[in-house]
């Protein structure tokens, strides 16, 4: 296996969800809310996330894909859709693994938007702000982090590294 270097351990990692738990559940009190994580990337941090969540919790998912290799291809295919009566009318919560350019979440936002949900926040726990080029910005992210290409924790290069534990860096 490839060396890694850790950028953000399991226990800052679980430090930081506990505080993004806190936070949503500050915002909705004893109200449901629909979790809507996308697949895959940001499954980990949904299940640590909703653990963490003292709440009425939902949990739905959906998958698009964008990405092959390291880049973005700007281009956003839906690959598993998301039930629009699981949405219409709830508080939702979308779940990201991290924004790169932003393609990605804002076709995720506008779609789960057309189902008409009662509020629509995003929450993702890695932001690339610099590489940003549409102009959309998540309502809660757990660590805004450099132009770097990050594995670990459900965040893969070509289907790799998933189950990494932590948030690392591969060393070429
Ligand atoms: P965007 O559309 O460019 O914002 O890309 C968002 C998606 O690309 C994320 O949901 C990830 O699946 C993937 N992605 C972006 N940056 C990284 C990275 O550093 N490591 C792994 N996947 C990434
Ligand atoms: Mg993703």
């Amino acid at each position: 296996m490839d060396k890694i270097n850790i950028l953000f351990s399991e226990d800052e990692i679980a430090a930081r969800i506990k505080e993004l738990a806190s936070e949503l559940y500050q915002k909705y009190g004893d109200e449901e809310v629909v979790f809507v994580c996308t697949l895959k990337g940001a499954v980990f941090f949904a299940c640590d996330l909703l653990k963490k969540y003292p709440g009425d919790a939902r949990l739905e998912f959906l998958r698009v894909s964008s990405y092959e290799g390291e880049s973005s291809t700007g281009k956003i295919s839906l690959k598993m859709p998301l039930d629009a009566e699981k949405v219409n009318g709830k508080h939702v919560v979308i779940i990201e693994d991290i924004v790169d350019t932003g393609y990605t979440l804002e076709y995720i936002r506008k779609y789960v938007a057309d189902m008409h949900p009662k509020t629509l926040v995003e929450c993702t726990l890695l932001d690339k702000k610099a590489r940003r080029v549409v102009d959309i910005n998540p309502t809660y992210s757990g660590f805004v982090i450099e132009d770097l290409f990050v594995v670990g924790y459900g965040l893969d290069y070509d289907q790799k590294y998933r189950n990494l534990p932590y948030i690392g860096v591969v060393v070429k």
